[in-house]
């Protein structure tokens, strides 16, 4: 880690809607960002473009740099994984090597389209699982962020929403949580990966909600300060 105590972040497939809210989020809270993409050039722009909005809305912070996924994986401390499900497992063999030792920080869904709207999780049980396999014991895998809309992530506001955090490792779920409420919301241990299920599962029943109701609906847990 930074003698900061601020760890730089690689956001893998940092360009999306996802990866760009965190960034703007990890930026404000006084991280290096490492934005990653399978272009270089892509991810570039996008850290131009993320760069000129914090500008336009007043906010000093750190550098955010656009560079491929295997350097942003290379160079993050703490490192998220920002790609969709069908691209999940390809993504992580492509940067197993540069992880290992750190904190990787999973908010894959594993939706299947079309019906985005209904669990299918994978037989693994979840991605958080499958990352952890994939990845091995040497690498310290949090999943956490699945039930926060991209679009709040970017908005200039405040997320009245909790976030479910799993993995193995207490210190690493405790970074993870640390990131989360730097970003502006709670962040609550809730187990080991293999509870990632349960997060993973619930943003397809949030999809119907929001379809329902026309909003990004989120999670707030009770009774607890
Ligand atoms: N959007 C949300 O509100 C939300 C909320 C919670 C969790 N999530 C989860 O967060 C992850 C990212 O969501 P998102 O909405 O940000 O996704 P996205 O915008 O569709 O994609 C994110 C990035 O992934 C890369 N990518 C796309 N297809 C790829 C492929 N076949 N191989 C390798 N990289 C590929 C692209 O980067 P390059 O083209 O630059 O390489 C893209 O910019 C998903 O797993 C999703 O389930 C999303």
């Amino acid at each position: 880690m930074s003698s900061n105590s601020k760890p730089s972040i690689g956001i893998v497939g940092g360009t999306g809607d996802l990866g760009r809210g965190l960034a703007l989020r990890l930026a404000k809270a006084g991280h290096t960002v490492l934005v990653g993409s399978r272009k270089s050039e892509q991810a570039v722009e996008a850290a131009e473009a993320l760069t000129a909005e914090l500008a336009q809305r007043g906010v000093a912070h750190p550098p955010i740099e656009g560079l491929d996924n295997e350097s942003a994986a290379q160079r993050g401390e703490v490192v998220f994984v920002t790609v969709p499900f069908g691209a999940h497992t390809p993504t992580l063999e492509s940067i197993k090597g540069a992880v290992q030792g750190k904190v990787l920080v999973d908010v894959t869904v594993p939706l299947v389209p079309p019906r985005v709207a209904r669990v299918q999780l994978p037989p693994e049980g979840s991605a958080g699982m499958i990352a952890q396999t994939l990845l091995g014991e040497d690498v310290h895998v949090v999943s956490a962020l699945q039930n926060v809309a991209a679009a709040h992530l970017q908005a200039d506001m405040d997320i009245p929403c909790d976030v479910l955090v799993t993995g193995n490792e207490k210190t690493a779920r405790q970074t993870v949580i640390d990131l989360i409420e730097s970003m502006g919301m709670r962040g609550f241990h809730a187990g080991l990966i293999h509870n990632a299920a349960a997060a993973e599962a619930l943003t397809s029943v949030l999809i119907n909600i929001n379809k329902q109701y026309k909003t990004h609906a989120g999670l707030r847990l009770t009774g607890i300060d």
